[in-house]
Formats: structure tokens, sequence, C-alpha cells
């Protein structure tokens, strides 16, 4: 029984995990001449105290000559609250990157996935002038948070 709730407790993570593998084979096999829809760079402390603040950055800009709708937001393999919630939605264009900051406090070491969707939504970029690619919508980077 107890096995068995251990993993159910797992599976979103586990879940998670493959869905990462899934976009790092497909980012390999990206040829060189196409334009990155998603180039997302998370920095993260890898070591805090219990309860101790530390932010996690995140860092997305997209090489489409076209703008995109994006929300950005964390998942963890641990319920937090706080800032760690907040979901990011705003409008992505070429040679403008944008930067996200989330307070992270926890008491117990945390594997945290930072998600970036496009995503269809009116009224975020000027005009809707927007668009939705095939290929390259979600992009997650996963990072663990150790708890001394
Ligand atoms: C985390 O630590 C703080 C400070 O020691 C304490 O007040 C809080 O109850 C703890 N939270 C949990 C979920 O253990
Ligand atoms: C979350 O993941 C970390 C790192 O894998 C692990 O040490 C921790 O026990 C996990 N927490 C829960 C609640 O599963």
């Amino acid at each position: 029984m107890l096995a068995l709730q251990l993993l159910f407790r797992a599976s979103p993570a586990a879940l998670l995990l493959v869905l990462c593998l899934q976009l790092g084979i497909s980012s390999t096999q990206e040829d060189t001449i196409s334009r990155k829809t998603l180039i997302v760079n998370m920095e993260m402390p890898k070591k805090a105290r219990a309860g101790e603040e530390v932010t996690l950055k995140l860092k997305v800009q997209t090489e489409l000559r076209e703008c995109v709708v994006i929300k950005a937001y964390l998942k963890s393999n641990k319920s937090v609250d706080g800032p760690f919630t907040y979901k990011y939605t705003t409008c992505l264009c070429e040679d403008y990157p944008r930067t996200f900051y989330w307070d992270i406090q926890t008491n117990s070491t945390l594997q945290v996935a930072a998600v970036v969707d496009i995503i269809w939504e009116k009224n975020i970029c000027p005009k809707d002038d927007a668009v939705i690619p095939i290929k390259g919508v979600r992009v997650a980077k996963i990072s663990t948070l150790f708890i001394k």
C-alpha cells in the first residue's frame, strides 16, 4: 500500500521527465538552418538552507520573425505555494528576450521544472500580431534545489 502511494506521488514528476527527455531528443535533431522557436535558459542555485529564499531566473527568447504569446510557469514534485505558483503571460518577439523571476522557499529538496508554452491568447501582443508554430511550442527545463 505504501509502495503504491509512493508510485502515485512519483508519477507526475516521472511524466515530466519523460516529456523533457522527448523534448531533449527532438531538440538535438533540429537542423541548424531552422530558426529556434523557443530558447530557454534557467538559472537557480543548486543548494539552499531550509526556509532560505532563492531566486529562479528564466530567460526566454525566440528566433522566429513573428511574435508569439508565451506562458511561463513552474512545476515541482512537491506542492509549493507563494510566488512559486505565479504564471507569466506575455508577448515574445525576436530580439526582445524576456526574463522572469520566481522566489522559492522550501524546507526539503525540490525538483523544479520551468515550463514555457506558446499559447493562443488575445490582447497580449500588440494588435494580436502573433503566431502559433506547429512544433516546439513547449520547452521545459529541470533542476533540483538541494536543502541541507
Ligand atoms: C519550514 O520551516 C519553517 C521555519 O523553520 C517553519 O516555520 C515551517 O513550518 C516549515 N514548513 C514545513 C512545511 O515544514
Ligand atoms: C523531489 O525530488 C527530490 C530530488 O529528486 C527528492 O529528493 C525529494 O524527496 C522529492 N520530494 C518529493 C516530495 O517527492
